[in-house]
């Protein structure tokens, strides 16, 4: 069994882009600019927010939060977007998810200006992803790419099987493993909560990208001997013994799969430390410009 260390990996990856900033700095380039918007007061998403700001300090991006309290309206926050939308010295902008309740995520992710959409949610980066033209490719779906690629992992001819088809996660990574390219060229199953007999499915997988977000779900008995196994969970379960308070869970129960895979992924310390990558790379597209001219 080896380990794909999302760490390692990652540090990897900024410490390249770093250097690829640098050289679009001294070139008479800009400052790549990074904004992001953080409504209420979601534990979770302060925590990612914060260390998304913290990676663009690290490899020298303009950085911006905008918070707004947990009452602010749908209009409200559409004219945040406007604004963002409108200000040209911000390359790329995110609205960290969750958002409450009143407000419809799909009617904002549909405000932001596409060429700025550096989480790659908009219908029109969806759309290009899927038909294979340059687009912004989502930041979960990036890092699991680049943790499959860094590892030369082969895929081409594999059964890939997702389970969970979230909009963010499950559905992307399908799309992107059956595509005709490096790493794709997988048959895929994708499954879900109706899926009849996942067990059986997940028994046939080679490489198995689980996000259903359930803690340890999967166990030993759904793995193929030598499966690659990517654990997108990240679930905060009560654990009096950590200072925090709560311990970060995977979806995969690890000591049990991992003497069975080949390749697997940890929770924490995986695939989670390489969504940052995504953002951090479709940031520097965006103020070079190589998507959207
Ligand atoms: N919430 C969980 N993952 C993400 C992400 O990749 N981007 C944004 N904006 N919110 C999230």
């Amino acid at each position: 069994m080896q380990l794909l260390d999302g760490k390692a990996i990652s540090a990897q990856i900024k410490s390249e882009i770093k250097i690829e900033v640098e050289n679009w700095i001294s070139a008479g380039g800009k400052k790549p600019h990074l904004a992001a918007i953080l409504v209420g007061e979601d534990g979770a998403s302060e925590t990612y927010v914060a260390s998304k700001i913290r990676s663009c300090e690290e490899i020298g991006f303009t950085s911006t939060l905008l918070r707004f309290g947990p009452e602010t309206t749908e209009a409200e926050l559409l004219e945040a977007v406007e604004s963002l939308n409108k200000n040209s010295d911000v390359d790329g902008f995110i609205v960290q998810l969750p958002l409450p309740k009143h407000i419809s995520e799909n009617t904002i992710m549909e405000a932001v200006d596409s060429s700025k959409d550096v989480d790659g949610f908009h219908p029109i980066n969806v759309g290009r992803m899927c038909k294979g033209l340059p687009a912004y490719i989502s930041a979960t779906p990036f890092g699991i790419l680049e943790m499959l690629i860094r590892a030369g992992i082969e895929t081409s001819g594999k059964h890939c099987v997702v389970i969970g088809r979230s909009q963010i996660v499950g559905l992307p990574m399908s799309i992107l493993m059956q595509r005709n390219e490096y790493p794709g060229n997988c048959t895929v199953t994708i499954t879900h909560s109706k899926t009849k007999n996942l067990k059986e499915i997940c028994q046939t997988a080679d490489i198995l990208i689980v996000a259903l977000g359930r803690p340890e779900f999967v166990t030993a008995d759904y793995i193929k001997d030598g499966a690659v196994v990517i654990d997108v969970g990240i679930t905060r379960v009560k654990d009096a013994s950590k200072k925090s308070g709560f311990a970060i869970k995977g979806d995969v129960n690890f000591a049990d799969v991992a003497p069975k895979s080949s390749f697997i992924t940890p929770v924490p310390g995986g695939v989670g430390l390489m969504t940052i990558c995504g953002l951090l790379t479709n940031t520097l597209k965006a103020a070079r410009k190589e998507i959207y001219k």
